[in-house]
């Protein structure tokens, strides 16, 4: 059952979710969105457990009562990794998280050797690790966590210049070579990573298939509450919230309209 013009609330630490709003948005045109990015407690990839999950728990309650959201994203997967279950035993409202697409990357993978770039949260999770013993059991696994790739892919929407070489000794490590075979697939297990992907092309040693978990999203969400069901709304109905008004300069106001949400607003929350 399609329901008309769904509230979907799309949450993530920063900006990596709109990586995820924006197939979403392709999928349900017609539904409202409101874009939270917890920038104030970013990045979360090196946040203590407990402080997360009271965090995320927090905030997204205050969120479900202003908002009144028929679906809820988490589009980060440090937090979805860990915080899942406290939210859903929370709250009634439903729930999709983004979490390592280390499935579709071992049925793609053909050397058998995958990469997966993820934040250190979301690299050390216990989730992950299931994961990977599930369904990479027979492939060489090299996870890796750049400290600061999730802020490069922020500087980048924020319109300042990334460096290349920076970039390159990021993904490196996941490009390794043994007994004739190479890494040929690479999990981006953040959401902030495919915002850098076009550079990540430009720059790998050599091709491989990146996986992004956006796409398969979209359509969890389209399982949940339906296809579209009446006229795309105005950009203006959409709004991006900011926990913290640090950093919102006008080229970031510029990429967020890009991105369907011309209307940017600070919120409190104790
Ligand atoms: N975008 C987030 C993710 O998918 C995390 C970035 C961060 O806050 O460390 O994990």
């Amino acid at each position: 059952m399609s329901l008309a013009h769904p509230v979907i609330l799309v949450f993530d630490s920063g900006l990596g979710g709109l990586t995820v709003l924006r197939e979403i948005q392709k999928a349900r045109p017609d539904a409202r969105y409101v874009y939270l990015a917890d920038n104030a407690f970013f990045p979360y990839g090196d946040l203590p457990e407990t402080v997360l999950i009271d965090r995320v728990v927090t905030l997204i309650g205050e969120m479900i009562t202003r908002h009144r959201p028929d679906l809820v994203v988490i589009a980060c997967h440090t937090a979805s990794t860990l915080v899942l279950p406290a939210l859903r035993a929370a709250y009634t409202t439903p729930f999709i998280g983004t979490v390592p697409a280390i499935k579709p990357a071992a049925e793609t993978s053909r050397s058998r050797i995958v990469g997966i770039l993820a934040t250190a949260g979301t690299a050390k999770r216990d989730y992950t690790r299931a994961l990977i013993a599930e369904f990479a059991g027979d492939c060489k696994v090299i996870i890796h966590s750049p400290m600061q790739l999730a802020a490069r892919a922020e500087a980048f929407l924020r319109g300042e210049r990334v460096d290349d070489a920076a970039i390159l000794a990021d993904i490196a490590p996941c490009f390794i070579e043994e007994n004739s075979r190479r890494t040929d697939t690479l999990v981006l297990a953040c959401t902030h990573y495919p915002l850098l992907l076009d550079a990540f092309k430009r720059i790998a040693p050599w091709p491989v298939t990146w996986i992004d978990p956006a796409p398969a999203i979209a359509r969890r969400v389209v399982q949940l509450i339906g296809a579209v069901m009446g006229a795309p709304v105005l950009a203006s109905e959409n709004s991006a919230l900011f926990t913290s008004d640090a950093a919102l300069t006008p080229p970031l106001s510029a990429a967020l309209a890009e991105f369907g949400l011309p209307v940017i607003k600070t919120v409190t929350v104790d």
